[in-house]
């Protein structure tokens, strides 16, 4: 880094004030400095990734329609639909759960449809599912999207056989039972599958084992899980849930288990007021919004716990942390199946994604995947279907504008903000992350939690000139906009004008609950 820079950095970090040498008197409470010239570690793209369970309306009827729908559709998948998750990049996609993994017989899900046996949802609904969407199907949409298979075994109710029999079946080409069966079954060549999970919430719903117990399981199971060819799998084993920092320890402490994974997986949901007050997902005041996005704002701090675990033993950073389920979690819009999880997505859920999406491109050093809950139809979904109808989410939008940052290098930025103040408590007004492209163009992502104020930000950006800088923004008049199959353009983003760039500096004036990104091209 230029002295020069370093001495402009030391007066803004020792300070707390910026003074620019171009412009006097340009003090500001609200400072964000971004050092473009020193590029972190890459975000990787995967970090953008999307969850799909065998849930509601989630897979059957959101994602898949079968071939002889009147819903247009390429081999059953609805093509809005496709379009849609296309337009996001969506890097990968889990499957087939969830809660649902572990009661998944693959080989239920295979073969002619007419003779595939059913299945009832015992999580979710106690639905009888006909199985018409399975390994193929999935592997399909995968290949439609352009996206990582991400595959979650069934360790709670499955064999050893069985999770190490769907891997062979999914990307082995040697002459076998399995293979021979994949070849019966129309598809020659064997797939690629990047993500494999080891179980789902064994603490829970996959299994109710303790951590000792999981580990020694998960050791037998990964033995089993090979790699054919060239396809090297990405081990994932299940991890806790929020602050349960004990499981982390128990399933890194010891090399042996430690050696079976490449990834550990997290889940965390934000919720109103806990269990039992989850709240409307449309029918709310600013409570619940502060609510919301102070619970939003602890996945930095449950990050940053089981990072310093993962740090202890694994300083290099070879074990990936797999925020695999995240996202709100509110009570089902009124009159749907409980079971189902259905609930429509607002502009706080824009603002909820913006704040989850910077906290991950900033922990970009350990973790490697990310999946939202879930894609279509359930928890904060980015996509809602009614019959042949389909909608964008407030949610969508932001993954649309956010995908500037999929596998750019994270930029170093210092945020001091004022608080967003509701009653006794406080929150940072301001989330933000930075990153450089491959081309150069910076990116910085910013979201305004303040319903109530805009606030100017002022953001030098240190070591390069940019010669074009432009923006968009995402907003509406209340809390709880949303995109309705009656009104399904009411919040989209729009061109954003509110920034002048000077010597260097950036003023941004963000509209109260916004999301803003900017892009800075050389
Ligand atoms: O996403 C809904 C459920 O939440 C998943 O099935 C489970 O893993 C989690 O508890």
């Amino acid at each position: 880094m230029k002295k020069s820079t370093i001495v402009f950095l030391i007066i803004i970090f020792e300070t707390g004030l910026f003074v620019s040498a171009q412009e006097e008197n340009l003090v500001s409470v609200n400072q964000l400095v971004v050092v473009a010239n020193n590029p972190g570690p890459v975000i990787s793209k995967d970090i953008y990734g999307h969850f799909s369970e065998h849930l509601g309306a989630c897979i059957y009827g959101g994602i898949w329609v079968g071939t002889d729908s009147k819903i247009p559709n390429t081999n059953g998948i609805r093509n809005d639909v496709l379009f849609a998750l296309r337009e996001i990049k969506v890097p990968n996609l889990r499957w087939p759960g969830g809660c649902f993994a572990d009661t998944y017989h693959w080989k239920d899900g295979i073969g002619p449809q007419s003779k595939r046996a059913s299945i009832v949802n015992t999580h979710w609904g106690g639905v009888t599912e006909d199985n018409s969407f399975g390994t193929h199907e999935f592997m399909k949409l995968t290949e439609l999207i352009g996206c990582d298979a991400y595959i979650n075994g069934n360790v709670g109710s499955g064999t050893v056989q069985e999770m190490s029999e769907w891997v062979e079946y999914l990307t082995s080409n040697s002459d076998s039972p399995m293979t021979r069966l994949r070849k019966e079954n129309g598809r020659e060549e064997p797939w690629k599958v990047r993500y494999f999970a080891i179980g789902n919430e064994n603490w829970g719903c996959g299994g109710n084992m303790t951590a000792e117990f999981y580990a020694d399981v998960m050791r037998q199971f990964s033995t089993y899980l090979n790699n054919y060819g060239d396809n090297r799998l990405y081990r994932v084993a299940c991890g806790p849930s929020d602050y349960n920092y004990a499981w982390t320890e128990t399933l890194m402490k010891d090399g042996g288990t430690r050696n079976r994974f490449q990834g550990l997986s997290i889940h965390y949901y934000s919720l109103v007021d806990g269990w039992n007050n989850k709240g409307s997902a449309t029918d709310f005041g600013e409570w619940e919004w502060f609510q919301t996005l102070r619970a939003n704002l602890q996945m930095d701090q449950i990050i940053r716990g089981h990072k310093a675990i993962m740090d202890r033993y694994d300083p290099q950073k070879a074990k990936g942390l797999v925020v695999d389920e995240w996202g709100n979690w509110f009570n089902v819009e009124p009159g749907t199946n409980p079971g189902f999880l259905y609930q429509q997505n607002t502009l706080r859920d824009a603002i909820t994604a913006a704040i989850h999406l910077n906290i991950f491109n900033q922990h970009a050093d350990r973790i490697k995947i990310a999946n939202l809950a879930q894609t279509v139809n359930v928890l904060q979904a980015v996509i809602l279907t009614k019959d042949d109808k389909m909608v964008l989410t407030p949610t969508w939008h932001v993954f649309r504008m956010f995908r500037v940052h999929q596998d750019a290098r994270l930029l170093n930025i210092d945020l001091r903000c004022e608080d967003y103040v509701y009653g006794d408590r406080k929150i940072p007004s301001i989330s933000a992350s930075a990153s450089v492209d491959n081309k150069g163009a910076v990116h910085i992502s910013l979201a305004n939690l303040n319903p109530n104020k805009s606030i100017t930000v002022t953001c030098p950006v240190i070591g390069e000139n940019y010669k074009k800088v432009s923006g968009e923004v995402l907003t509406s008049g209340t809390m709880n906009a949303m995109n309705t199959f009656e009104k399904a353009d009411n919040v989209t983003p729009s061109v954003f004008n509110g920034f002048t760039y000077k010597g260097g500096v950036l003023t941004i004036t963000m509209p109260s609950k916004s999301v803003v990104v900017l892009e800075l091209v050389k």
